[in-house]
């Protein structure tokens, strides 16, 4: 069953650089999480009438409660994103189904995909679509309707239908992967509004261009005014359609040059988002389509379309490798912008309280020295009454003695006489 060879292959997948680190990052939340919650229970211990701690120091601490709470909320939705553009009909929609090893979005010829679709893991074993906004769970034959630019009850071009894949049929979504489709860059003059809306907290972005012809202005554009708004993206290049190079063997490697320097060109020295040989690792030749029957195939689901073309396996090939280097790739981006943010709050919130119960803590030792300050000079007042009574009593004494001393003496004279 090819569903259990999916989900099978991904223990050693570099995806899970992402998922550990999520998970350890989730326990170290659980653990301040803790550790604040010990810290207001303490506050609340000192304060009131022991008056050590003030009501505002216990809101002080009460406060970082939330925090918390609010930053396990956003780590356990964290994702990494992926955004698939390019112009209508180079096949986004089809190297996005051949990566999830099924038909899930609508392709086909012409202007297909009219709005953004976001395709991620659904927590249940049923699949369901969400339009931006809503919480009615919709049908997935919808889809098509709903993302197809040929039915009546489509959505606006900037709209966002979520579809929620489970888990288990797809490694990629198991492990937290995000795939954005959206329409061809050439049916709209809106790709500011695109950027802001849908660019902006992706970790990489897939130019899917077309091999049979070149790179276009238009994608080009595109791309630059995305790294006007985000620094360094990780762009990927993948020249589909690669199979059309098989009816045309004798310029195979001409025509692939040509592509490679293009694209090599376009990432170093046009975006400046990498140097040319970092660019040559990010530039794919496939075929989506045959890479997308393949697995459908594997998975034993019905296909039309029988023959391959000459070298399939050779496209098939670099398709995998494609993807081995996009999980590298989008599991590290997304570490390191995602999780150093949260992890540097974590480290604040765990300071903050600390110094928190440090004052705490020396106010109250301010207080008991001023206390033991008050008993010892209690102390040295009373040692000087003592003091004093001492010499009171003693001088007391001795006029007493001498008084005695006077009197028998008057005594014993007049006995005397
Ligand atoms: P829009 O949604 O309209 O912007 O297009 P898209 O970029 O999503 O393209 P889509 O995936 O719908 O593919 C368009 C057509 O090209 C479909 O009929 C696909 O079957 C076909 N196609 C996609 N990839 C390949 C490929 O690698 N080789 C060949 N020969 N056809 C492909
Ligand atoms: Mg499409």
């Amino acid at each position: 069953n090819g569903s259990v060879r999916v989900n099978m292959s991904n223990v050693d997948s570099p995806l899970q650089i992402f998922v550990r680190a999520k998970k350890k990052i989730n326990d170290i939340f659980i653990e301040i999480d803790d550790y604040v919650k010990d810290a207001v229970t303490f506050m609340h211990a000192v304060s009131g009438e022991k008056g050590i701690a003030t009501p505002q120091d216990v809101a002080n601490v009460e406060a970082y409660v939330s925090k918390v709470q609010a930053i396990r909320e956003v780590l356990k939705r964290d994702h990494m994103k992926v955004a698939f553009f390019g112009r209508t009909s180079n096949g986004k929609s089809t190297v996005i189904n051949a990566m999830l090893h099924d038909k899930i979005l609508p392709s086909g010829i012409g202007h297909t995909t009219n709005c953004f679709l976001q395709v991620e893991g659904s927590d249940t074993d049923e699949a369901f679509l969400k339009t931006d906004g809503s919480e009615e769970k919709l049908n997935v034959q919808s889809v098509s309707q709903l993302g197809h630019a040929l039915c009546d009850s489509r959505l606006q071009e900037r709209a966002l239908v979520h579809v929620y894949w489970p888990r288990e049929l797809c490694a990629l979504l198991r492990d937290d992967v995000v795939l954005v489709d959206s329409p061809g860059v050439d049916v709209t003059p809106n790709l500011d509004e695109w950027i802001d809306q849908y660019c902006l907290d992706a970790d990489v972005f897939v130019l899917v261009a077309n091999a049979e012809s070149t790179l276009m202005v238009t994608e080009k554009n595109f791309f630059h005014k995305v790294s006007t708004k985000i620094s360094q993206p990780n762009i990927f290049i993948l020249n589909n359609r690669w199979d059309a190079s098989a009816s045309e063997p004798e310029y195979l490697e001409q025509v692939r040059t040509q592509h490679a320097n293009r694209c090599v060109d376009f990432l170093s020295r046009e975006l400046r988002v990498c140097s040319p040989k970092e660019a040559e690792e990010r530039i794919f030749f496939i075929s989506a389509k045959e890479a997308l029957l393949t697995r459908m195939r594997e998975r034993e689901k019905p296909v039309s379309s029988p023959i391959l073309a000459e070298g399939h396996q050779v496209r098939y090939f670099e398709f995998v490798d494609f993807e081995r280097k996009f999980e590298e790739c989008i599991s590290q981006s997304a570490v390191r912008t995602k999780f150093a943010q949260h992890s540097r709050r974590g480290k604040n919130i765990a300071a903050d309280v600390q110094a928190a119960l440090e004052q705490v803590y020396n106010s109250a030792s301010d207080r008991k020295a001023s206390m033991v300050e008050k008993q010892r000079i209690l102390h040295e007042q009373l040692t000087a009454i003592e003091e004093q009574l001492t010499t009171i009593t003693r001088q007391m004494k001795d006029k007493i003695n001498r008084m005695v001393e006077s009197v028998e003496h008057k005594v014993s004279l007049t006995l005397s006489q």
